[in-house]
C-alpha cells in the first residue's frame, strides 16, 4: 500500500516537473484530420505529426547548428499567433484550372533567454493534404551572417513504411526507383514517397527552394525509423551561408489517404507565393519535335562535322512536319559553337554563335512563316559560369530571332567546383529563371534544381527534367516498365517532368541493335497523359511517325488541363489518369511488368452518352516480343458503366471521350 503511493507521488512529481519546463502549440488542418504538435521541453523543441488515428511523425527534433556562431541555447517559446487562409487561384497552365488554397497557420517565435538572444520564427502550415513548417530567421539583435553547419529538423517516422526512394547524389535524380521499408534506405533524395499499413501515402519535399542548399535524409542510428536532413554542403563542408532576415524552404510531409490522392496535391505550389500581377499570354503550353533523339542513337551529333545534326535543311525538315501535324514547337540541340570542345576547356559553349551550317535567321523566319516556334538550346556541360556570364547576350540574340522557349542542360560535374543541388547552384538556377522571366522566355530545364512549386511565382519555368528520362533508353540498359508506374507519384510530385515519350520506333529497327525502349506502342501514348509536362515532346525521329494512325493520338492530345483525377494506382504497379480539357477527356494508363485488367468506373464524366476513341494493347501484346501490336477503335460509352483497361505487360491504354451532342 504504501510503495504503490509512492509510486503514485513519484509519477504525479513528474508530470508537474515537465509540463512547467515544457510549452505546447498545436494545429489543426482544415478539415481536423491532420494534427501538428510542437514542444519546447527545456530549450529542445521538437515536433510531431498524426493523421485521424495513425501517427506519422513521432516527436522529432528542430533547429541548426553554426559554423560561426554558438549553438542555440535555452530557447523559450516568447509569442504565437494563428491565422486561417483561403483562396482558389488559377495558374497559368497546370493539370487543374482552379487550384484551392486553404491553411490554418501557426507561428512560434522563439528566443534565446541569455545573449546573444538570437531569435527565429517557425511558420507551419496545416492543410488537408499535409504539413509544412519552415524557419524564419529575424533581423538579430547581435550577428546577422549565419554558416549553418547543419540543419537538425529529423524525421521520426511512426512506423516502418514500405519506401520508393533514389539515393542523395547531389548532382542527380537520374536514378530508377527502389521499393523497400524504410529502414533499408541510408541516404535518400526528396520527393520520397511512403506508404503505411493502411494505405496512408506521405511525401516528403520541400518547396520554395531558394537561397539555401536542397535538403536530402539521412538515416539516423537512433530511434527506430528516424532520418534527419543532411543539406547539400559547399566545397568547405558549410551547408548554407546567409544573412539574416531570411526564410528557409518549405519542409513538406504530403499526408493522403491512397495512392490516387497524392495526384491531386496541389500542396507543393500553393507554399510557393502567386506570381506578379500581369499580363502572361506569352507563356503557352505546347507540344514539340526536335533535332535530339537522333543524337542520343548516335545517328547524328551536336558537334560539327559529317553527321551534324542542327543543320538548316534539317530543321526546315521538323518544322515542315511540325506545322503539318498539330505540334507547337521545333528543339534545336547542337546548333551552337562549343560542342566540339566540351570536356576539353573552360567551358567553351558560345551562346551567340551559331554553327556555320545552322542559319538561324533564315530558320526562325521559315517557323515564323509556319506559326511555328523554335526552342533554343544552352547546354552548359555543368560549366555554369561561362553560362551566367553570356545570359543577357544569349538571352537577346534569341529574342532578335523571336525564340522565347529555351532548353538548359547542366550535364556532367559543376565546374570548377560543387554540386548541383548546393546552394551556390540553387541561386544560379533561380537567376536563370528570373532573368529569362525579364526577357520572358519560358524555360525547360535539363539536370535542373529540384522542382518545388517555383512555377507557381514563374510561371515561365515550363518543365524539366531531374529523373531518369527517355534518353536513358537509347544509351543504357534502359528504363524498366515499372519506372513509368512510379514517377506519378514520386519526381512527379515535385512539378512537371519533361520525360519525353512518344517513341515509336521501339526496337530500333533502323538505326541500333542492342537495347530497346521497355514499353508497349500503347504505353508511350499513355505517357503523355500519365506524366504531366506542359511542354511534350514527340520524341522520335519524326520519319518514325510516317503514316503512323497511333500518332494521331499525339496530335490531339493537349498540354494543359482543366481537371485531373486519378481513377485507379498502386505504386509500382499501374495508375490511371484521367484529364479533361474543355469537355474533353483523356485517360492514359501503364503497368509495370504484369499484365492487368483494371476496371474502371465512368461516373468521373457527367452523366451522358460518349465516343471513345481508344489506343490499347493488343491481345498478344508485350513490350518484349510485341510491342508494336496496337488496337485503335471507337466505341459508345456511357458514364454510368464501368470499363475494362486491359494492359499487356510492360503496357498502356490512351483514350480520347467526347460527348455525343444529342
Ligand atoms: C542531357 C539532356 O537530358 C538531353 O536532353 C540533352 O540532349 C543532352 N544532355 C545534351 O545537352
Ligand atoms: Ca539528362
Amino acid at each position: 500500500m504504501t510503495a504503490k503511493f509512492i509510486n503514485i507521488i513519484l509519477v504525479f512529481f513528474i508530470l508537474s516537473a515537465s509540463i512547467s519546463a515544457q510549452e505546447i502549440y498545436k494545429l489543426q488542418s482544415p478539415n481536423g484530420e491532420i494534427n501538428y504538435r510542437v514542444s519546447n521541453n527545456a530549450g529542445a523543441i521538437n515536433y510531431e505529426v498524426s493523421y485521424g488515428n495513425e501517427k506519422i511523425i513521432m516527436p522529432s527534433s528542430l533547429g541548426f547548428r553554426f559554423k560561426n556562431q554558438p549553438e542555440l541555447r535555452n530557447l523559450t517559446f516568447v509569442d504565437s499567433g494563428t491565422i486561417s487562409f483561403r483562396e482558389v487561384w488559377q495558374p497559368v497552365w497546370g493539370q487543374t484550372k482552379n487550384i484551392l488554397n486553404e491553411y490554418n497557420e501557426l507561428t512560434v517565435t522563439l528566443e534565446e533567454k541569455e545573449i546573444p538572444m538570437r531569435r527565429i520564427r517557425l511558420i507551419i502550415r496545416a492543410y488537408d493534404d499535409g504539413i509544412a513548417f519552415r524557419y524564419h530567421f529575424d533581423k538579430q539583435k547581435s550577428e546577422n551572417y549565419f554558416e549553418i553547419k547543419d540543419e537538425l529538423t529529423n524525421f521520426n517516422f511512426a512506423d516502418n513504411y514500405s519506401a520508393w526512394w533514389i539515393p542523395n547524389d547531389y548532382d542527380s535524380e537520374e536514378y530508377l526507383y527502389r521499393n523497400s521499408e524504410l529502414d533499408k534506405m541510408m541516404g535518400i533524395s526528396t520527393p520520397v514517397t511512403l506508404e503505411t499499413k493502411n494505405g496512408t501515402c506521405i511525401v516528403i519535399h520541400e518547396a520554395e527552394l531558394k537561397n539555401y542548399a536542397s535538403m536530402t535524409l539521412e538515416k539516423n542510428g537512433y530511434p527506430e525509423n528516424s532520418f534527419r536532413s543532411v543539406l547539400v554542403p559547399w566545397e568547405d563542408g558549410t551547408r548554407v551561408k546567409l544573412t539574416a532576415p531570411f526564410d528557409t524552404p518549405w519542409r513538406v510531409i504530403i499526408i493522403t489517404p491512397n495512392a490516387e490522392k497524392l495526384i491531386s496535391s496541389n500542396l507543393i505550389l500553393n507554399l510557393n507565393p502567386p506570381s506578379p500581377e500581369g499580363n502572361y499570354d506569352w507563356i503557352k503550353p505546347g507540344k514539340y519535335v526536335g533535332v535530339w533523339w537522333a543524337m542520343h542513337l548516335d545517328k547524328e551529333s551536336w558537334s560539327i562535322g559529317p553527321k551534324h545534326g542542327a543543320t538548316t535543311e534539317n530543321l526546315k525538315r521538323y518544322i515542315d512536319f511540325a506545322y503539318e501535324n498539330n505540334i507547337d514547337a521545333v528543339l534545336a540541340e547542337g546548333w551552337n559553337k562549343g560542342w566540339e570542345m566540351w570536356g576539353k576547356g573552360n567551358g567553351a559553349f558560345s551562346y551567340t554563335e551559331p554553327y556555320p551550317d545552322f542559319d538561324i535567321e533564315d530558320i526562325s523566319n521559315y517557323a515564323k512563316s509556319k506559326n511555328i516556334s523554335i526552342i533554343g538550346h544552352h547546354e552548359t556541360g555543368g560549366y555554369y559560369l561561362n553560362y551566367e556570364n553570356q545570359l543577357d547576350e544569349a538571352f537577346k540574340f534569341y529574342k532578335k530571332y523571336g525564340i522565347n522557349i529555351v532548353k538548359t542542360g547542366y550535364a556532367g560535374p559543376i565546374q570548377p567546383s560543387g554540386y548541383h543541388y548546393g546552394q551556390k547552384m540553387v541561386e544560379h538556377y533561380n537567376f536563370v529563371m528570373e532573368k529569362a522571366f525579364q526577357y520572358k522566355i519560358m524555360l525547360d530545364v535539363h539536370e535542373p534544381i529540384k522542382q518545388t512549386g517555383m512555377s507557381r511565382t514563374y510561371p515561365n519555368l515550363m518543365t524539366a527534367e531531374g529523373a531518369r528520362g527517355m534518353e536513358w533508353n537509347a544509351w543504357s540498359s534502359g528504363n524498366t516498365p515499372e519506372h513509368v508506374t512510379v514517377l506519378p507519384f514520386t519526381r512527379c510530385i515535385s512539378g512537371p517532368l519533361d520525360y519525353t515519350p512518344g517513341i515509336f520506333d521501339l526496337k530500333y529497327d533502323l538505326y541500333k541493335q542492342d537495347e530497346f525502349v521497355k514499353s508497349t506502342l500503347a504505353n508511350q501514348l499513355a505517357l503523355y497523359v500519365v506524366l504531366y509536362s506542359p511542354f511534350q515532346m514527340a520524341a522520335d525521329l519524326i520519319e518514325n511517325y510516317k503514316e503512323k494512325p497511333a500518332f494521331d493520338f499525339i496530335k490531339s492530345v493537349p498540354t494543359n488541363w482543366d481537371t485531373t483525377i486519378a481513377l485507379k494506382a498502386e505504386i509500382g504497379d499501374y495508375i490511371v489518369i484521367a484529364r479533361e480539357k474543355d469537355n474533353y477527356w483523356y485517360i492514359g494508363a501503364v503497368s509495370d511488368e504484369e499484365r492487368r485488367e483494371l476496371k474502371i468506373k465512368l461516373d468521373f464524366l457527367k452523366p451522358g452518352e460518349y465516343l471513345m476513341k481508344s489506343y490499347s494493347d493488343g491481345e498478344d501484346a508485350d513490350y518484349i516480343n510485341n510491342p508494336y501490336s496496337l488496337n485503335i477503335k471507337e466505341e459508345k460509352i456511357s458514364s454510368n458503366q464501368e470499363y475494362i483497361i486491359r494492359l499487356a505487360s510492360g503496357g498502356g491504354f490512351a483514350c480520347k471521350i467526347e460527348r455525343i451532342k444529342k
